[in-house]
């Protein structure tokens, strides 16, 4: 498992930056036998610089293992420069590539994994990690790669004097490795199990600092509750960590505190045993302590990086676990799908339709069944809760089909490619983005193979009556709408409504979906939206949602739900006739305007 994940970055980088790879490789070996020759160097210039003291001739032999160490000095920095240009440039270009690879898969997930909270944990986790996260073990194996060579360079040197030396020289490297590695492993489950808390210390920091909260959460006088609850959440995660650190620093100093009494002996073994059975000269003697402090310290890095290797493993299993989970590709890559019928000829036919949220226990459609024929025009009617707005974003194809089918030209749903469904359709969302961008573009947006037509921009915004609006600022279409992000124009709620769904015609397509889009008009600018919908909308299938029961009066077929059924529908006569359901809600709503007494709010 672990060399499979190694393996797999190790492919990811390498794509990124294969000269990365090779420099690195070249890097580790060289800088991976300076030490050695150093110490050589060392000791040799000590020995001769001694004999030269004592009055030996050999000046220039001096002059050049002085000159051989100014050397490996050099090299050894002028690698290091061009290491951390090149590592800067491919964490860079990796951060690129690996937050593109997040978005393109949460592009293409069904929007059930937005119902579920762990898509958003997981989310946040290999968000904030992965950048470094996926470098960091090549490095780390690279770096142990370095580190144990010079180790094991080194080692041969000190063995050349006494085994016990090394033997002795690497004892604290056990306690030290399992160490480091105990907490990485727990760092990593903090982080696993914290994540939730650190997702709500952040959301609820962003409704102090976003401009759509702050209003209502500065008129509520909510800043100083919004504040505790922040503070607590970060603080809780933030002690944690803190617990965990000071654990680990603990362990680490009492390794170096059993480092020290090794040191000891060390010198105990030099200068009692090696020194016994031979002469040690000088050089000989600060070479041996230089090693063994080597040793330590490589193979201390050597597991350093190694327990790294086996921490960063934990993120990187993550990361893959997301790009590569399944459940998220709703539809087969592989299959061939039909097209969508253009133009649809017989009918859209709701069949038996049931949906259940994500771990809702409640269903939110149940056994729908109607149809629609071409160029219908459809009214959908209900409570709120009564599974209007879910029925168009199965429509859509946004959630996969659980129970039931959906049917074009009795072709499923299911065997239609997604894209090819979607450019069939538009819709007017009952809660549409606001895109920060240009006016322009937030039409535009409504069909972006077709943005750059501005006369069709232009056009549809004139008959939606939009272009008033357009009209009254400098910058025409290229207004920002927006204050974030830029210093542009904000508009009302009424038209920002007027935008969305000129973006949705804009689409042109033969099937029209608007949720609730006069919500926020005033009754003028409702009328004026009837007036021109029904002249845009004459020979397409639209589906109508609303409150305004008096919109249901234009429609061929109107349906009322309630608790995710169809009560009743027909058209609008049918359905005053049968004086149900409908007709119960179209006279309230009526006779608020027409009778006094019974328009009562409280
Ligand atoms: N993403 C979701 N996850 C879980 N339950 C949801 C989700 N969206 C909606 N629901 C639930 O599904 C039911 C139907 O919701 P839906 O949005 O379709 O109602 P609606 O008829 O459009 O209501 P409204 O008139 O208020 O817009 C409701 O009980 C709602 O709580
Ligand atoms: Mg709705």
């Amino acid at each position: 498992m672990l060399v499979r994940v190694l393996f797999r970055s190790f492919i990811y980088v390498w794509s990124t930056s294969k000269g990365w790879i090779v420099f690195s490789i070249f890097y580790s070996l060289a800088t991976g036998m300076i030490p050695i020759a150093t110490l050589w160097a060392t000791k040799e210039l000590i020995n001769e610089t001694a004999k030269f003291l004592g009055g030996l001739d050999n000046y220039r032999i001096v002059i050049t293992l002085v000159s051989v160490q100014i050397l490996l000095m050099l090299s050894s920095s002028l690698l290091n420069l061009f290491k951390k240009i090149f590592d800067e440039k491919v964490e860079l270009l990796l951060g690129h590539n690996l937050k593109g690879q997040i978005l393109k898969k949460a592009s293409n997930v069904t929007m059930d994994l937005y119902d579920d909270p762990n898509f958003f944990n997981k989310l946040m986790r290999i968000e904030n990690s992965t950048g470094n996260r996926f470098l960091s073990p090549i490095k780390e194996f690279f770096s142990f790669l370095e580190n144990t060579i010079s180790g094991v360079t080194v080692s041969i040197f000190l063995l050349s004097f006494h085994w016990l030396l090394l033997l002795v020289a690497l004892i604290p490297l056990i306690p030290y490795f399992f160490v480091q590695l105990k907490y990485g492993k727990q760092r990593f489950n903090l982080l696993f199990n914290y994540t939730p808390l650190l997702r709500d210390a952040d959301i609820t920091a962003r409704l102090i600092t976003s401009r759509n909260s702050a209003k209502e959460v500065k008129s509520f006088g909510l800043s100083n509750h919004l504040f505790n609850r922040w503070s607590k959440k970060y603080l809780q995660n933030a002690q944690e960590h803190l617990k965990l650190s000071r654990k680990q620093y603990y362990s680490l100093f009492g390794n170096e505190g059993f480092g020290l009494i090794i040191y000891a002996l060390i010198i105990y073994i030099i200068l009692k045993i090696i020194n016994g059975a031979g002469g040690l000269t000088i050089g000989d003697f600060v070479a041996i302590i230089q090693a063994v402090q080597n040793t330590q310290s490589k193979s201390q890095i050597a597991s350093d990086n190694f327990a790294k290797i086996l921490e960063d493993r934990l993120y990187l299993e993550d990361f893959f676990n997301f790009i590569e989970e399944t459940s998220f590709n709703t539809k087969n890559k592989d299959k061939t799908y039909y097209k969508f019928p253009s133009p649809l000829k017989s009918s859209i036919e709701i069949k038996n339709l049931t949906f259940k949220y994500f771990n809702s226990t409640k269903k939110a459609l149940d056994q729908i069944s109607f149809s629609i024929t071409p160029g219908e025009k459809i009214f959908i009617v209900g409570e709120n809760g009564s599974g209007k707005s879910t029925l168009i974003k199965l429509l859509l194809g946004l959630y996969p089909i659980q129970q039931g089918d959906i049917l074009f030209d009795g072709i499923s749903i299911k065997s239609i490619n997604d894209e090819e469904l979607r450019k069939n359709l538009s819709v007017l969302f009952q809660d549409f983005v606001q895109y920060p961008y240009t006016i322009y573009e937030n039409i535009g947006f409504g069909n972006i193979e077709k943005i750059d037509q501005e006369e069709l921009i232009r056009l549809v915004s004139r008959k939606t009556g939009l272009d008033e609006i357009v009209n009254k600022y400098p910058k025409n279409y290229q207004t920002y709408l927006t204050k974030t992000l830029y210093d542009g124009e904000d508009l009302s709620g009424g038209q920002w409504q007027k935008i969305a769904f000129t973006r949705a015609l804009f689409r042109n397509t033969q099937l029209v979906i608007l949720d609730e889009p006069t919500a926020a008009l005033d009754p003028k600018k409702e009328r004026e939206v009837f007036q021109h919908f029904n002249d845009i909308a004459k020979n397409k299938t639209t589906i109508y949602i609303s409150h305004r029961m008096s919109a249901a009066r234009l429609a061929d077929h109107i349906i009322v739900l309630k608790e995710g059924k169809i009560i009743e529908e027909g058209t609008f006569e049918e359905l005053m006739i049968k004086n149900g359901d409908f007709k119960e809600m179209y006279e309230l709503q009526s006779s608020q305007f027409k009778d006094k007494e019974k328009y009562v709010l409280f």
